[in-house]
């Protein structure tokens, strides 16, 4: 390869990275922590609990008001915090942490409105689901989980016996990881563990294979990394794990926009 190619080749790695770490942003949620009501010139105060995570306020008033309408908000003195529009958002978070606000005396000359204080959180459930979902179900198929769980991880017969329902599981993301890496004695539940039952005295039963005879588990086809471990245990535990039926949409997140047996389901 020439060094140009290889030049070419390494941005366009860059790129990709580049591409996939926005995309590796924390999502948001919005939580309405409060309302602020004025009416008749009058207006209630409320104290302000901020969750946790919470990067900024954001006010949202009701109805629109005339572009360029100040309102102002007042702290529990009655002083000045800040003249707010519809849909801007606080400029210093630290002013509002356990504050009690009001809305000041003629703001927008004496019409009736509310104002919805919403903290804008940073949602880490979500991100982690997301961000180690996509993983997750590429090791799911590499390791062909499906075989016996079916892409829904249903489970059920027709793959010579049943293999666990892991919708209706009732395990946490710790034994989830324990059994994929160990397998399950005296049943078909295979072990994923690259480095599983090679060092006697720890992981898995504290056995080794020949120490647990007939009882030890199968030995997967494709054994898996910690890391792919990590990843198809927080895709059984955040995606499948107490999901219900299965839907259609799940399904083409599954196979594809395309997939002919996701468009014959119901
Ligand atoms: C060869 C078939 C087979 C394959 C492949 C397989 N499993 Fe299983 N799995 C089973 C069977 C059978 C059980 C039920 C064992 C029992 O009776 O307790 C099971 C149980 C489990 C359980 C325990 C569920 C519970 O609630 O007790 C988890 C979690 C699990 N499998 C995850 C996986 C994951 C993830 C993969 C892929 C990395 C996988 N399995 C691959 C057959 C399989």
């Amino acid at each position: 390869m020439s060094i140009k190619k290889l030049l070419a080749a390494f941005c366009f790695i860059s790129l990709l990275q580049g591409v996939a770490h926005a995309h590796n942003n924390p999502d948001f949620k919005q939580v309405e922590i409060g309302v602020l009501k004025y009416e008749k010139g009058q207006s209630n105060s409320i104290k302000l609990s901020i969750p946790d995570k919470t990067t900024k306020l954001i006010w949202k008033v009701t109805p629109e008001l005339e572009k360029g309408t100040n309102i102002i908000l007042l702290d529990s003195e009655g002083s000045k915090l800040e003249s707010i529009q519809s849909g801007s958002e606080s400029k210093d978070l630290a002013l509002y942490k356990d504050q009690t606000i009001s809305l000041a005396k003629g703001s927008a000359l004496g019409e009736s409105f509310e104002v919805k204080v919403i903290a804008n959180v940073i949602d880490r459930s979500k991100k982690h689901s997301l961000a180690s979902s996509s993983v997750g179900k590429k090791v799911y198929k590499k390791a062909n989980c499906m075989g016996c769980h079916k892409w829904h991880g249903g489970g059920g017969g027709g793959y010579g016996g049943a293999a666990a329902n892991l919708r209706e599981t009732q395990l946490d993301r710790g034994q989830i990881k324990f059994f994929v890496s160990c397998g399950i004695l005296s049943t078909r539940m295979p072990f994923h563990g690259r480095s599983a039952y090679k060092n006697e005295s720890e992981a898995c039963y504290g056995k080794t294979q020949k120490e647990l005879g007939e009882m030890a588990a199968p030995r997967a086809r494709i054994l898996l990394s910690d890391r792919e471990i990590n990843a198809v245990s927080d895709y059984v535990f955040n995606v499948i794990k107490d999901k219900g039926e299965p839907t259609q949409s799940e399904c083409f997140d599954f196979w594809g926009e395309t997939s002919r047996m996701c468009k014959a389901m119901k």
